[in-house]
């Protein structure tokens, strides 16, 4: 029975000891490791991986910010393109103002992180991107396996 005592009240302990170094005295808690100083190394394994994210950024940052603005890189980072063609069929979506703010500002991101890439590991020409009504239609039907009525517009 003594045991029993000692142990539950060193369990309580314990348990107080953590959630004090833990939760309660942390005001600021935060993920470790923080960023080093400097830049990690990009493996030479991983520059294809990453040049492959690269087209994914190009569709992100031109469906953002069509979507948000009507345009997309050509008027806000014509430098990034690099003499790719423009996307088909992207246009301003309905949206109010608030969704349009933020759509926007992701498209921004999109811009900074096609910068990164293109910094880091090399860029190439925007591909081409059918960003169209039809095609997200025709994406989401081969997706779900039969044809929606209406169709998915996005
Ligand atoms: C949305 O913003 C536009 C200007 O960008 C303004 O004319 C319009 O009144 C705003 N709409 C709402 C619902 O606040
Ligand atoms: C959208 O952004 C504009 C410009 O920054 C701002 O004036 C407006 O208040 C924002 N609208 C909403 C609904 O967040």
């Amino acid at each position: 029975m003594a045991i029993s005592i000692i142990s539950s009240s060193s369990v309580i302990v314990l348990v107080v000891t953590i959630l004090c170094s833990e939760v309660l005295c942390k005001p600021y808690p935060k993920c470790d490791p923080d960023y080093p100083d400097y830049g990690l190394p990009i493996y030479k394994r991983d520059v294809e991986l990453l040049q492959f994210a690269e087209n994914l950024e190009h569709l992100e940052a031109d469906y953002f910010l069509f979507a948000a603005y009507g345009y997309g890189l050509d008027i806000f980072a014509p430098e990034l393109v690099g003499g790719g063609p423009p996307p088909i069929g992207a246009r301003r979506a309905n949206l109010d103002n608030q969704t349009r703010n933020i759509t926007g500002e992701f498209g921004l991101q999109e811009i900074g992180h096609l910068r990164a890439l293109k910094s880091t590991v090399g860029g190439f020409p925007r591909p081409l991107l059918d960003l169209s009504e039809s095609n997200f239609a025709k994406i989401m039907n081969s997706a779900i396996g039969y044809k929606l009525d209406p169709p998915f517009n996005p």
